[in-house]
């Protein structure tokens, strides 16, 4: 497994960071995800874009242009011959003695990997997922991919503690998002439903072309928070993510959605966002 650190390629056992690495220390930094699926990046310039805003977001400079970012998935694709799965990136403040406030004249941290991942023949995608609620204990900056993740990492825990693949957390009664992927509903007159954008949660990469595809295909799309009594009485749900693409939600606390099986618009969606990545 080849790997990528600070500017070279090396194998994963070769790889270290320091332990005054600003991310290691104090989670000072971002990242991103992208799919691969037939070896072919899914979104990515997107993807780029929002790393390059997050980034900018909290004062790091963005070590490479959109160009070499790809130039380095590419490689690193190859070099592990990805055919589906994932490229993860991330880019902390840098290495320096422990102190809070931005240290000067430091290097951000660069570092890449690929995970493989089954992406379109997916049978929890086939079975649908189950979810559970959670409370967002997140800080108010969410619209930054951060890594700092702590909220997420005690929300999926207890999804995992549940048998369940994701959390949906929730604040003042309504859905924020899920611990790593989009939360949507589709009503009973069929409008399908995601929140709006805003600092309460991730603009995702996924959900923009998820409603995209809808909005080609004539279904209509609202923009709105949503309460978790809504999303149980709803027809259809479904979470968009770079890891999941669109995957039905068939249960949210135990409650089964429409009849309990995924439903044919978010096979839909799901069939529609295959066909894009082709
Ligand atoms: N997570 N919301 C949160 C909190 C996320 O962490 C993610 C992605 C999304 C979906 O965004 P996108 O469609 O751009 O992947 C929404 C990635 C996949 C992760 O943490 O692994």
């Amino acid at each position: 497994r080849i790997v990528f650190v600070n500017g070279s390629f090396v194998p994963y056992e070769e790889a270290s960071i320091p332990i005054m690495d600003r991310g290691f220390l104090f989670a000072d930094g971002i990242y991103e995800v992208s799919a691969v699926i037939d070896g072919k990046l899914i979104d990515n310039e997107a993807h780029l874009a929002r790393l390059e805003r997050s980034l900018g977001e909290i004062s790091i400079k963005n070590p490479y242009t959109t160009a070499q970012w790809i130039e380095l998935e590419k490689e690193l694709i190859k070099r592990n011959n990805v055919r589906e799965g994932l490229v993860y990136m991330q880019v902390t403040r840098g290495v320096a003695e422990r102190d809070f406030a931005f240290p000067k004249g430091v290097e951000p941290t660069v570092v890449m990997f690929t995970q493989e991942k089954a992406m379109r023949a997916s049978s929890a995608a086939e079975a649908g997922a189950a979810v559970i609620t959670v409370e967002d204990l997140r800080w108010k900056r969410r619209d930054i991919k951060s890594v700092a993740l702590l909220a997420q990492v005690l929300a999926k825990q207890a999804a995992a503690e549940a048998g369940v693949a994701e959390a949906w957390m929730v604040e003042d009664g309504k859905v924020t998002e899920g611990g790593s992927s989009t939360s949507f509903i589709i009503t009973r007159d069929g409008t399908i439903v995601t929140r709006q954008l805003s600092n309460a949660l991730l603009p995702g990469i996924t959900r923009k072309t998820v409603m995209r595809l809808a909005e080609e295909a004539q279904l209509r799309v609202e923009e709105r928070a949503f309460s978790v009594e809504e999303a149980k009485a709803a027809a259809e749900a479904f979470l968009t993510s770079a890891t999941s693409l669109v995957m039905p939600v068939v249960t949210i606390d135990g409650h089964p959605v429409g009849d309990g099986k995924p439903g044919p618009l978010v096979k839909r969606l799901r069939e529609l966002y295959l066909a894009m990545a082709d």
